[in-house]
Formats: C-alpha cells, structure tokens, sequence
C-alpha cells in the first residue's frame, strides 16, 4: 500500500500569510516517517514552489481575489493527485488554504468520477464569483466543482465534476446568507454542528457515509479543512469559528471513514502555523497529523 503527498505552500485563496508554511510545518512534524510506522509507502513529490506560477499582473476577476494564480496553481494540483491515484497510490494533499481543492478533487474525479465527497468545514466553501462577499477563492471551490460558478475565461480547464448528491458536509456553523440558498436549492445535504449534537458524531458520519458512498461502494474523497474543528484543540487557523468538533468527534470522522475501505484522497487544509502561540501551532500541527494517520488507518487498539 502506498501514499503519494503533494505538499502545497500556497496561500493565495485568501488574504493572510502563513498558511502556505502549513505543508511544511506538517511534515517537519514527522508526519512521513509516521505514515512508514503505519506501513505505507510514502512518495513525497517535495516542496515544490508554486510561487513561480504567481504572474506578474493579476487584477480582480469581478471580485474574485488572485484568479489566474489559483488557477494555475490547483490545475497543477489536480495533475499531481491524478498522478498518484493513476498509480493505484491514495492520495494525500497538505495545504495551504482550501482553494487548493478545488485542483485535488478535480484530479480525484478525473479518475474516480463517481467518488463521493465529504467536506469537513466550518464554511461551506460554495461561494460563486457572484456571491462571494469576500473574493477569497478559498471560498468558493464547492461551485466550481459542481459547475454552478458560471464560465470564466481564467479556469477554463476546471471541468464541473461532481454533483449534488455525490457531496455532504459536516461540521458547518459559518455559512454566508447566499450560500445557505444555494445549499438548499441545490438540495445538498449538510450536516451542521446542530446535527453533530443532535444525533452525535457516529450517526452523523454514518448518514454522512450512506448518503455519498452506500455501504463503501463508490470512492471517497474526504477534504478536511482543520477549521472544523473548534478553536480550542486547532487554533492556528485562518478563519477560526467558535462551537466546532471536539478532538474525538475530528478523529472519529477520520477512522469511521477508514473503515469504509473505501478513501482514496484526502485533503488537510488551512493549518496556518504563524497564526497563535508556539503551544497552539503544536496544536493544530499535531492533531492534523493524527487525523490524517487515523484516516489512514491508525487505531487505538
Ligand atoms: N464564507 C467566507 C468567504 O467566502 C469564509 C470562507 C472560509 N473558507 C475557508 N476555507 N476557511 O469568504
Ligand atoms: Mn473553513
Ligand atoms: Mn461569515
Ligand atoms: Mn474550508
């Protein structure tokens, strides 16, 4: 069994800095050396430097933010996760901000194109070009993928990929006004914070689970945003949002996912480890770490 790691330092999705050292705190960590302990064969494509696809102009796209840099970065992504899972790898992608998903689940579907995929989050990430209030792309990725975002010019090789019913969240208590209208008009099913304390975290996933991939039956795409999970155990984030999931209910979703047998990528994204004190960066670093191991399959028994 093997894993195939595109580390990506980019940070341009949203305004602050530092999120694109998220990659490389990650694996400073030792997050490699401790997928070999669990047994698998890493291919690590290195640090590559995907500043060097930033160009020289690149004014607003309406209101959207860094347009053509985003997109030449996550088509290049979208390469690199394809790669891997061409190969028969599972593929794992450490951000950055969560733009970049936009490139790891257009490489997933490109392969797998009837993958189920279960969105960790605070946000929803399903803001179009319209109604983004922001113009941070890391915002937006969700409409991209469903084709919802209109064309434009500037993401003209991102191809709509997934559809409403092959897509669940869990985890959101911070949706924009328009984007809870495009949930429901879209009839795509989320699973807030209300829901996690209304039926607990194991009935969740277990919906969350049934709704994308019936009994393990189509591949599963998991993008983990670390926002999803409360402040107090991940506080080195861009966009933290009080009432997230504990420490347990992150690690179960990642091992109750394990166990479908059926995770071929995954994204862990948004960890900014210049945000917050030293404590709090070996925080949210570590608990990343172990969620991405559970996911791929560490137990505690
Ligand atoms: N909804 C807000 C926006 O569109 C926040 C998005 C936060 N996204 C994230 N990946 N942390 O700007
Ligand atoms: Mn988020
Ligand atoms: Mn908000
Ligand atoms: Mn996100």
């Amino acid at each position: 069994k093997s894993i195939g790691v595109v580390g990506v330092p980019f940070s341009g999705g949203q305004p602050r800095d530092g999120v694109d050292q998220g990659p490389l705190k990650i694996i400073e960590f030792g997050l490699l050396d401790q997928l070999k302990e669990l047994d698998w064969q890493v291919k690590f494509d290195g640090h590559r430097d995907y500043n060097l696809m930033q160009p020289a102009s690149d004014p607003p796209v309406g209101k959207l933010l860094n347009a053509r840099f985003v997109s030449a970065v996550t088509e290049s992504v979208a390469t690199s996760v394809a790669a891997h899972l061409k190969e028969g790898s599972l593929a794992l992608t450490l951000g950055g901000d969560h733009s970049i998903a936009l490139g790891t689940v257009s490489g997933t579907m490109s392969v797998h194109p009837n993958a189920g995929l279960i969105w960790v989050d605070a946000h929803a990430d399903i803001n179009t070009p319209e109604s983004t209030e922001s113009g941070n792309i890391h915002g937006c990725p969700v409409s991209f993928l469903l084709g919802i975002a209109g064309q434009l010019k500037e993401f003209a090789w991102v191809k709509p990929c997934l559809t409403p019913d092959r897509l669940v969240y869990i985890g959101l208590r911070d949706v924009d006004a328009g984007e809870k209208k495009i949930l429901r008009e879209n009839g795509i099913k989320a699973f807030s914070m209300h829901e996690v304390d209304k039926y607990g975290i194991a009935k969740v996933v277990e919906m969350a689970i049934e709704h994308v991939s019936p009994g393990g039956s189509r591949p599963i795409h998991l993008s983990f945003d670390v926002d999803a999970l409360d402040p107090t155990v991940a506080p080195s984030t861009g966009t933290p949002v009080r009432g997230g999931l504990t420490f347990r209910e992150g690690h179960y979703i990642c091992e109750a996912i394990h166990e479908t047998g059926a995770l071929v990528a995954m994204d862990l994204m948004e960890v900014n480890p210049s945000l917050e004190d030293d404590h709090a960066v070996f925080q949210t670093v570590t608990i990343g770490c172990s969620l991405v191991r559970c996911a791929v399959g560490e137990t505690l028994l």
